[in-house]
């Protein structure tokens, strides 16, 4: 699929998926792709865990109580490092992770594959960054921004309209 197509193509899914398993060789490929997102400084703050084996799914579903989650043949943890920067002591793990994160989601979509990026779900409700961090033995200085489900949609859907062009693009002037 060409990128611009991809680019059209994804869209944030959050319905059932259906169990077909997703591929280890295409999970390989999506990931790769978070890898060459960039990053400040290079330093690559941002990683990934993937993970396919049903236990280790079935407790990540009952952190999550998310039909997507639940059902996803795989999930894509996408995993954060503090790591601090210049004489500011800039933090930019979140923006590296972002850039990550959305060509995870490209890359998905590019293959076929629905997607949910869910950063809201996994920090905004307490309690679940740490579960996950302990079931999943994540090292301190890390974080766990979202889980991903990968995987065919039961339901398909498409990408809502966005705010009119002009509205959001200016040539020369603001
Ligand atoms: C940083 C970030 C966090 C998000 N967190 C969630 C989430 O927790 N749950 C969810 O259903 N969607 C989440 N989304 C998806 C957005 O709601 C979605 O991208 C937006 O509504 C536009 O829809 P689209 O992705 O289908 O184009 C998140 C997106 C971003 C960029």
């Amino acid at each position: 699929m060409d990128f611009f197509e991809a680019v059209e193509k994804r869209y944030s899914y959050r319905g059932e998926f259906e169990s077909t398993p997703v591929p280890r060789e295409d999970l390989i490929k999506i990931v790769t792709a978070g890898t060459k997102a960039p990053s400040a400084g290079n330093l690559q703050t941002q990683s990934f865990l993937i993970i396919t084996d049903p236990v280790t799914r079935a407790a990540i579903a009952e952190i999550f109580n998310h039909k997507g989650i639940s059902t996803a043949p795989a999930l894509i943890l996408l995993v954060s490092r503090r790591q601090e920067l210049g004489p500011n002591k800039i933090s930019f793990e979140l923006k590296d992770y972002g850039a990550a994160a959305e060509n995870i989601l490209l890359a998905a979509a590019a293959l076929g594959y629905a997607t949910l990026w869910t950063d809201g779900e996994t920090s905004m409700v307490s309690g679940r960054q740490e579960k996950l961090a302990a079931l999943l033995g994540i090292p301190e200085d890390h974080s766990v921004r979202a889980v991903v489900p990968v995987g065919i949609p039961k339901t398909p859907g498409q990408q809502p309209p966005r705010k009119p062009f002009d509205e959001l693009v200016k040539f020369e002037k603001y």
